[in-house]
């Protein structure tokens, strides 16, 4: 039994290992309709924290300057109770990586490779999984922090350039948008506000995020901003408490990071009306059902789409014949797979027989 989340995983995961095959095919507009969640925010907004603790391990590359150069799609499965977590990387298709030290030291290497340690940034996506018991089935696109200024050694393009990367992403209409912006900064100097808002006026797909509330000056809160009275979106805003970069220079792991920021808004007089509400792990929640949710309600165009992609495929392999190899052969034929798969089960929605609930 897989449910929706996983399934576009695989096909997403299919789409980017056929990339050399994308070009003239329908692969590329086949990604591009699948539902995806991009992280957008300014640097050191707290973009890699939200996901870290999302995740509730430590992966990701830190350091001052532009660290994420490269989208980052980042896959989450829930494996049972138990089980061991570990992490892949597509471009490392038969190595499991238990040591999650060693997860942040092949992003950043495969960062190096592609863009050759120059601090410049590509927007060759890089594509991790990560299989836990701790986590929700959902799909986040980190993307470099939105800057303003050029540091050393970049060039002086690359505050346009990050900014268009990001657009890139975010203005395709089947991309929900993770908005952080900082709770101790006022949201009309927002990066993430101001970028979301050029591509999603009415706010409807974008979710917001506030960070830092605990970093907030004295006698103010984040109570207007968490109830939408600063700025409105469709969705209600979450606010997290991350670690500190004291907490992380202490090695305060994710467990008791999770627990303390529970505490935080459970006996924070201000915000315990919205504890319900609050916090990283009611963020995973909440984000894993919004994109199941998004995900059907985009099926039949989906479906429409796979259809076409499979006849394109089919054409594509006999025109290859013989030359194709048998690991390219292999993988149109997995999409090929699973794009018959999407099919029965959007036939089954149209005649009326509800997939088992969540499960397909
Ligand atoms: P990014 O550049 O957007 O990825 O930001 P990071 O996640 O690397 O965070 C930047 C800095 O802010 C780090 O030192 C974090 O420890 C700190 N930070 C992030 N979120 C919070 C938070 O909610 N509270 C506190 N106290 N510090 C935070
Ligand atoms: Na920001
Ligand atoms: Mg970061």
């Amino acid at each position: 039994m897989e449910n929706l989340i996983s399934l576009v995983n695989k096909i997403q995961r299919a789409c980017t290992a056929l990339g050399d095959y994308g070009e003239g095919s329908a692969l590329p507009t086949l990604w591009d309709s699948l539902p995806a969640i991009a992280v957008v925010g300014g640097q050191s907004s707290g973009k890699s924290s939200v996901l870290e603790s999302i995740v509730g391990k430590d992966f990701l590359p830190r350091g001052s300057g532009i660290v994420t150069r490269r989208p980052l799609v980042l896959q989450l499965h829930k494996i049972d109770e138990g089980s061991r977590e570990y992490a892949e990387f597509l471009h490392l298709p038969r190595k499991r990586f238990t040591d999650f030290a060693a997860v942040r030291k092949e992003i950043s290497d495969e960062t190096d490779r592609e863009t050759g340690r120059s601090k410049q940034i590509s927007s060759v996506p890089i594509h991790l999984s990560i299989y836990s018991p701790n986590v929700v089935n959902l799909t986040l696109i980190d993307l470099p922090g939105l800057t303003k200024v050029a540091v050393e050694g970049q060039s002086e393009n690359i505050v346009q350039d990050i900014e268009n990367m990001v657009r890139s992403y975010i203005e395709k209409p089947n991309c929900i948008i993770l908005a952080i912006s900082p709770a101790n900064q006022d949201l009309a100097t927002s990066d993430a506000i101001r970028i979301s808002r050029e591509v999603d006026p009415t706010g409807e797909r974008t979710l917001g995020v506030l960070t830092k509330i605990d970093l907030m000056d004295k006698g103010t809160d984040a109570v207007d901003m968490l109830e939408g009275k600063s700025y409105r979106l469709k969705f209600p805003w979450v606010g997290v408490v991350n670690r500190s970069q004291a907490d992380i220079n202490k090695n305060v792991d994710m467990i008791a990071a999770r627990r303390r920021e529970r505490e935080y808004f459970s006996t924070t007089p201000e915000y315990r009306h919205l504890a319900h509400r609050m916090g990283s792990e009611h963020l995973a929640k909440m984000l894993s059902k919004h994109l199941e949710t998004v995900i059907k309600s985009k099926i039949p165009g989906i479906q429409s789409l796979i259809s076409k992609t499979v006849a394109e495929l089919e054409t594509e392999l006999s025109r290859l014949g013989k030359p194709i190899s048998a690991d390219a052969g292999g993988k149109l034929y997995t999409i090929m797979e699973i794009c018959r798969f999407f099919d029965g089960i959007y036939k089954e929605h149209l005649d009326g027989v509800r997939p088992g609930g969540d499960k397909i």
